[in-house]
Formats: structure tokens, C-alpha cells, sequence
């Protein structure tokens, strides 16, 4: 009886073992990553606002190149694409994102209005006309508007 028991205690070990390394595969990758980063030095000016924007600003600048031509004749959604998504879609710098209606709410109690001419005139991390100073007061009020309603 003992004879026959020892066997199966010797194979039901090797599921077991199996198990921790895989277990051991899964986990130690992602914790070595996890510490890497830790270890690595980081400069905070790397991670600030400011560096932030001008890491993302010559996108904006290219877009926004005043006299392309095709300015006039661009869809409001082309503009928004072009000019304010980077921001807006990203939430970059504390941007409310387009549609999110919990961000817009109470910014919205001014009135479209007001927010209008707030993004004409620029505010906080965003610059005026979200930095193109090509665009009508009318392409601004459309485009806070598609931003606001999604
Ligand atoms: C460089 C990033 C950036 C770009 C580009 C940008 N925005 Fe913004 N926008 C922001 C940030 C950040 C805020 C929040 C400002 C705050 O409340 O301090 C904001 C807020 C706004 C608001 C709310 C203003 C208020 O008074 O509450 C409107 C409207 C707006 N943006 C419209 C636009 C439009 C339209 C464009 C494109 C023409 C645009 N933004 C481009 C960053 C940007």
C-alpha cells in the first residue's frame, strides 16, 4: 500500500512545480521592469507642464502655419484636428476633452458665449485661439461648440 502511494505523491508534486515557474515566468518580467524604471534617474524637467507643451508644440505649429492656404476652406472638425485636438483629445495640461460632458458642465454655465471668447483670448496652459491667431471669432464659437457637444 505504502509502496503504491509513494509514486503518486512524486507526480502530483511536478504540477505544483510547473505551476510556480510559470507563475515565476508571469511575474518577475514586469517586476524587473517595474524596478528598472525605478532605478532610472529621471529629470523633472522632463515631466512638467512647460516641457510638456513644448514637447507637442511644433505639431501644433505645423498645422497652424498662417496663410497654408487652406484655412478658409476647412471643415470645423479639420480645425479642431488640427489645431485643438492635441490638447482636447489628450486632456494635456488639464485640457477638458472633447465630449466628456462632466468636464464641460461647469465651464458651460457661462454660456457658449463666454467660452468662446475665453479661448479667443486664451487661458491658463492654452494660448489664444489654441494658437492659431488666424482663426475667426466665428470658427472659435463653432469649434467650442463641437467641443462642448459631442
Ligand atoms: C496647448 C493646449 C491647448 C490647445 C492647443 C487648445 N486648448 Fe483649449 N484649453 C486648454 C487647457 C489646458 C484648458 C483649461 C484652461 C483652464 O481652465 O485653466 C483649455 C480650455 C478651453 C476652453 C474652456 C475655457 C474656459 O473659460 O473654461 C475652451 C472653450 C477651449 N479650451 C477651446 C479650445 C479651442 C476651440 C481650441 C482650438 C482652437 C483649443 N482650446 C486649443 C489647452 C489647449
Amino acid at each position: 500500500m505504502i509502496e503504491a502511494k509513494e509514486p503518486r505523491a512524486g507526480r502530483c508534486g511536478a504540477p505544483a512545480l510547473i505551476a510556480a515557474a510559470l507563475a515565476a515566468c508571469l511575474v518577475l518580467p514586469p517586476a524587473g521592469y517595474f524596478v528598472a524604471g525605478l532605478l532610472q534617474p529621471r529629470s523633472s524637467k522632463d515631466l512638467g507642464e512647460e516641457a510638456v507643451l513644448r514637447r507637442i508644440q511644433p505639431q501644433a505649429q505645423i498645422a497652424l502655419a498662417p496663410g497654408s492656404g487652406s484655412a478658409r476652406t476647412r471643415t470645423t472638425g479639420q480645425i479642431y484636428q488640427a489645431t485643438c485636438a492635441a490638447c482636447h483629445d489628450t486632456a494635456a495640461a488639464g485640457a477638458p476633452r472633447r465630449g466628456d460632458r462632466a468636464a464641460w458642465a461647469p465651464r458651460l454655465k457661462a454660456g457658449l458665449d463666454a467660452l468662446a471668447a475665453s479661448a479667443a483670448k486664451g487661458k491658463g496652459a492654452m494660448p489664444p485661439k489654441g494658437g492659431d491667431a488666424s482663426l475667426a471669432d466665428a470658427e472659435i464659437r463653432a469649434l467650442v461648440e463641437y467641443l462642448t457637444t459631442k
